[in-house]
Formats: C-alpha cells, sequence, structure tokens
C-alpha cells in the first residue's frame, strides 16, 4: 500500500468513512485513527501497530456530548476537569455504554475519552459522524511520533494517509485519569501535571509508579519499559563520569539544557536552550528520534528538574532506558 502524507481534512475524512485506518495529528502524540465503533476497524489498528489485544484505545470525540453518548455516567470530577482542560491533553476513564465494544476496551468496562486540542483534527472530528480510537502513532513499545515524517518511518506501506499537521505542540501523551472504589487515580503522568489536577478535584492517587508491573488493560500506560528508541539508553547524573568509563562506544547525549562540553564527545540533542519544560516536553520524542537514527552505541540522557511537566517527562525518560 502507498501511504501519501498531507494536509487535506476532506480527504482523510473520506478514508475513515470507509473503514480505513489514517494517522492523525494530535497536539500530544500523532495518533493511528479509525472508527472507533466499528470492530473490523478498530481490530485493524491493533493489527497494524502490532499491540496486544489486551491492551485498550483511546476514543477521540468532537464534544462533551459525543463523550457523554459513550459513558453510562459522567461524574462531577469529570464534569470538574473536563471544563478546565478538554479540548487538551486529559483522557478520562469511565464507565462505557454496550455499544462500546469490549475490543476497543480490551475486555474492561471502562473507556478512556478525550477530545483532542489540535485544529485539524477537531475539524477532522466535526467532518465524522463517528469517533476515532486512536493510539499513538508507532509500532507498539517504540518512540510516540510528534512529527508526521515520524509516521511515515515506522508505518509506511502499512495506511493510505498521513495527515501532517506539523509538530505536535505538547509532545507527551495525555495524562489519563478514572475512579477506583471512590476515589480518584492518576494512571499515566502528562503535561498536565498532579498539582494542576488537584487543584480542581482534591486528592488524586497516582498508579504510575515504575516497577509496578500489572497487566495494560487495568494499568494505563504501565508497562515497565516503554517509548523506546532501537538504541541502547542510559539515564546519568554525570555524563563526564559515564564517559570515562566507555572510552571506545560511539555516544550520543539527551541534555536537558545547553552543555558546551558534551558536543566534544559526540552528538548532543538539547531538550530546551531556555530552561523550559514545556519545551523540552515537545522536544523530548524527536530528540529520541533524532539520536536513535545516528547508528549509535549508546544514547546518555540526563533528568529534567522534576516539577510540573518535567515530572512526566522523567517518567518517560526512565521508561525509555528500562531494559
Ligand atoms: O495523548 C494521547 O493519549 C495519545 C493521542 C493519540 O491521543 N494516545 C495514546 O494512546 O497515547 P495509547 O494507546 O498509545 O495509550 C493509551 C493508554 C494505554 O496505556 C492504555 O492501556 C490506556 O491508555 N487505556 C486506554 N483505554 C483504557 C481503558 N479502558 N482502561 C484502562 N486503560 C486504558
Ligand atoms: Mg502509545
Amino acid at each position: 500500500m502507498e501511504t501519501l502524507c498531507g494536509k487535506d481534512v476532506t480527504y482523510a475524512a473520506g478514508l475513515l468513512q470507509k473503514e480505513q485506518v489514517v494517522a492523525i495529528p494530535t497536539e500530544t502524540v500523532y495518533g493511528l485513527a479509525g472508527n472507533a465503533m466499528n470492530e473490523d476497524v478498530v481490530r485493524n489498528i491493533f493489527k497494524i501497530k502490532k499491540r496486544p489485544f489486551n491492551n485498550p484505545l483511546i476514543i477521540h470525540v468532537a464534544n462533551k456530548e459525543q463523550a457523554r453518548s459513550l459513558v453510562e455516567d459522567w461524574p462531577s470530577w469529570a464534569n470538574d476537569l473536563t471544563a478546565s482542560f478538554w479540548p487538551g491533553p486529559l483522557t478520562v476513564l469511565l464507565p462505557k455504554v454496550t455499544k462500546v465494544s469490549g475490543l476497543l476496551t480490551a475486555g474492561s468496562d471502562r473507556v478512556a475519552i478525550r477530545i483532542p486540542s489540535h485544529h485539524m483534527c477537531l475539524e477532522l472530528l466535526n467532518a465524522l459522524d463517528f469517533p476515532l480510537a486512536a493510539p499513538s502513532a508507532n509500532p507498539f513499545m517504540y518512540i510516540s511520533p510528534t512529527k508526521a515524517q515520524h509516521v511515515y518511518h515506522q508505518l509506511h506501506g502499512t495506511i493510505p494517509y498521513i495527515l501532517d499537521g506539523g509538530s505536535c505542540q505538547s509532545g507527551l501523551e495525555s495524562t489519563i485519569i478514572g475512579e477506583e472504589n471512590g476515589r480518584l487515580v492518576l494512571y499515566r503522568l502528562g503535561v498536565i501535571d498532579l498539582k494542576r489536577i488537584e487543584q480542581k478535584v482534591g486528592h488524586v492517587e497516582i498508579k504510575n509508579t515504575i516497577g509496578h508491573s500489572s497487566l495494560p488493560a487495568s494499568a494505563p500506560g504501565m508497562l515497565d519499559k516503554h517509548y523506546s528508541p532501537g538504541t541502547p539508553m542510559k539515564l546519568t547524573s554525570n555524563f563526564l563520569e559515564e564517559l570515562s568509563t566507555k572510552p571506545e562506544k560511539k555516544i550520543g547525549f539527551l541534555c536537558w539544557k545547553k552543555n558546551e562540553i558534551l558536543s566534544d564527545f559526540g552528538p548532543c540533542v538539547i531538550l530546551s536552550g531556555g530552561e523550559d519544560l514545556m519545551e523540552a516536553a515537545r522536544n523530548l520524542y524527536a530528540g529520541l528520534y533524532e539520536l536513535d537514527q545516528m547508528g549509535l552505541d549508546l544514547i546518555l540522557a540526563e533528568r529534567v528538574p522534576d516539577q510540573g511537566a518535567g515530572i512526566a517527562i522523567n517518567d518517560r525518560l526512565q521508561r525509555a532506558a528500562a531494559r
């Protein structure tokens, strides 16, 4: 199959209406999208992504009415959070109605839903009379794509079209939140951090802990190894010390901020010249991609300050470096 790339929302909508799977831009990462209400299409998304069927998909909707039509209940916390953060990088996990397929939710009785804020994605959702199921548009376990070229590189030949919406503004997958036994739980960290969420709805438990292994279906985004480059990667708090133990290796560096010394030792990607965590989030996956294409023996990365979006960036760095 030939994979075209372009900015034609109407063309993308036409393909989706014909039960095709198409890559779409969102403000977080690119998604691999198809009609969420059609089981054959949903099955196809899993297959193209090579994703195990026990790891459920997020549904993207055009508006709150559409979101509410997919769930049994719309609790006040969902109301409070979506009022502040939708459209945007927040996903809510709520009890599904029966018309939402158990294939999509991997057998769970909850469904994950969000309204993305990317203008082309919203235009597309508004042109369709069904919502879109979309996981990140990367093969299972690999780095999430934040540019159309990333998607092309990984998935060309398997989908007919990539809707090119430029570089993703936010750059990390959405924050996921749900309720368990009357308590709010944050399942995946994102650029909307815990502090901002707790300001709206009070105490929220975190179940995102690295090293905690359980089935993806009950604990989203929790695979210890995830978002990984093909090149071995290591987190370090001291680049130079690390270098001294590996003299013969070809090493690339993923740095939080400007670093004049390191560029003598190998290619260096700076996440944020201005030391801005939102900028670092936006650049993280593209930086990993770039380094992963260089044929290096090792990517050395450093943590960013552990606050705001930095908490989610560090979480992704740790998973990317997990063996
Ligand atoms: O920002 C995002 O959320 C991006 C863009 C494309 O919207 N999507 C994304 O999808 O990151 P994906 O499939 O790569 O990650 C979704 C996560 C998975 O870890 C999955 O296990 C979890 O959400 N998830 C989805 N539905 C769920 C459900 N019903 N119950 C528990 N976890 C769920
Ligand atoms: Mg993903």
